[in-house]
């Protein structure tokens, strides 16, 4: 009997060709498609809900029927007009690196395993680490499927390492601002309400240092203990980076923990405004960065960086007796030792050939391009009578509003307004530019990481939008 899975060669190559097909036609009509889509839950029920088959049907119908059903209801999180959230700009060279590695199903979990996988992890994690000025030698690093993972693997090892076996007592600090993944994972540790300290911050949006102090002084008195700082650099909603260097600092003098959320803004440092901004990065003990954000990746690959790599085998490393034949020498890692994942997908693959076949300069040359482009929006703002910048320009994030000079709308009706725009714009499916809140006003929030955006698709936008503010402020007077 043929195994049930095998198909033949000609088989296999006409369903590849296709899929590759499509593919290099979406990458290369990207622009001339509208990014976002939308259906309701009832709608995509109509459509997929059935049980399971067990007839088989032809393998060309199943990618048609996709084509036709599943691929046009996704947003395409890689067009030039996607503003929102953190963009995937994604590469296609990594997209068929993916292709491989799961075509060859490589499992990059230990050395021997698949020694090449770890050695390209080993290797592609050296470039990470000089990029951010962590010690090649003593330090590591391993990449998870994305940001909020990479904080998690974080925040365990800093756990262990500052605390042991007992964190009853052990305090953590973050600001009001820091991305929502770090709030889970000291949840997922299982902290209490009572240990976890979320700073406020200023008028620029970074952590209050003042206050940072005051409430590690208040708690050391109280005697509980503080273990760690977790520093943004790059928050999600206005891309601020804290003060790096007197956090390091503080975490010096009191022996904590400095963990870096740089999810998106940690790429900047490719550029050299980015790299003046996160002055004080190279002195946290752990670092996130996600190579499926600013880097250019498509989805998963997140990382994290670690001053020492033994603090991460002292915290994930397990001997159990159906691993003993895969231990290998020390110098070979096994990347189930620095994570929680066993069995892990070959990540570094799309990583490394990215960067060999474009050169390391085309992504410094993007992520310079992207910083430039933000400011320049910001100058459009600023020069133009109906808008209003609510934060500057800072690693290719802006947040704005219609806010026309002379007229005098109340707080409640900017926010109405603005709301009703960001409303308009994503009906109209030409570009996805939504709200975000920040002192309390609703915003209009652009995160320009993607390489593809031109500052002419941002005038097409800004047209939109004024049209369309236009036309609610009429449909209001009635
Ligand atoms: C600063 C920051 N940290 C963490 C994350 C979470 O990353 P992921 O979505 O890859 O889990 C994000 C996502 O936008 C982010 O902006």
């Amino acid at each position: 009997m043929k195994p049930p899975f095998d198909l033949s060669k000609e088989e296999m190559k006409a369903y590849g060709y296709k899929i590759i097909d499509i593919l290099a036609e979406h990458f290369d009509t990207l622009e001339s498609k509208k990014p976002v889509s939308s259906a309701t839950r009832e709608e995509m029920d109509a459509v997929f809900l059935q049980e399971a088959p067990n007839e088989a049907m032809s393998a060309t119908e199943v990618i048609d029927f996709v084509m036709d059903n599943v691929i046009p209801y996704s947003n395409i999180t890689s067009h030039p007009k996607m503003y929102s959230f953190v963009p995937g700009p994604s590469n296609y060279i990594s997209t068929l690196a993916d292709t491989l590695a799961t075509g060859f199903n490589i499992f990059s979990g230990g050395w021997i395993v698949s020694p090449a996988a770890a050695e390209l992890e080993i290797v592609t994690m050296n470039w990470l680490l000089k990029m951010f000025n962590f010690p090649v030698q003593e330090g590591g690093g391993i990449f998870t499927s994305g940001g909020s993972m990479a904080n998690l693997t974080a925040l365990v090892t800093a756990r262990r390492i500052k605390c042991g076996d007992d964190f009853s007592k052990a305090v953590i600090y973050l600001s009001d601002q820091a991305h929502s993944s770090n709030i889970k994972a000291i949840r997922v540790l299982g902290f209490k309400k009572e240990q976890i300290r979320i700073i406020p911050t200023d008028l620029e949006f970074k952590i209050s240092f003042n206050k940072l102090k005051n409430a590690i002084a208040k708690d050391k008195l109280e005697g509980n203990q503080p273990f760690c700082i977790i520093a943004s650099a790059g928050t999600t909603n206005t891309g601020t980076v804290d003060p790096l260097d007197e956090i390091a600092d503080i975490c010096e003098k009191e022996n904590l923990w400095m963990h870096v959320d740089g999810a998106y803004g940690g790429a900047a440092i490719l550029s050299e405004k980015g790299s003046r901004v996160l002055r004080g990065i190279e002195r946290a003990d752990s670092l996130t960065v996600d190579p499926h954000k600013w880097f250019f990746q498509p989805y998963e690959i997140g990382c994290l960086l670690v001053k020492d790599s033994s603090w991460l085998s002292n915290t994930f490393s397990e001997k159990p007796e159906y691993l003993r034949d895969i231990e290998g020498n020390e110098s070979e890692i096994n990347f189930y030792d620095y994570g929680i994942q066993l069995t892990r997908r070959f990540r570094a693959l799309k990583f490394y050939m990215s960067i060999k076949t474009y050169g390391l300069d085309a992504f410094k040359k993007a992520v310079t391009y992207n910083i430039n482009l933000a400011e320049e929006t910001e100058d459009i703002l600023r020069k133009s009578k109906n808008w209003e910048v609510i934060s500057p320009a800072t690693l290719a994030v802006i947040n704005f509003r219609y806010n026309p000079i002379g007229l005098n709308l109340s707080e409640e009706k900017l926010d109405k307004l603005n709301q009703e725009i960001s409303a308009r714009v994503l009906a109209s499916k030409e570009a996805l530019l939504v709200t975000t809140v920040l002192q309390n006003q609703v915003v209009l929030r652009m995160c320009l990481i993607n390489p593809k955006t031109t500052i002419t698709h941002i005038r097409e936008t800004f047209l939109q939008c004024n049209a369309f503010a236009k036309q609610v402020l009429k449909e209001w007077e009635c």
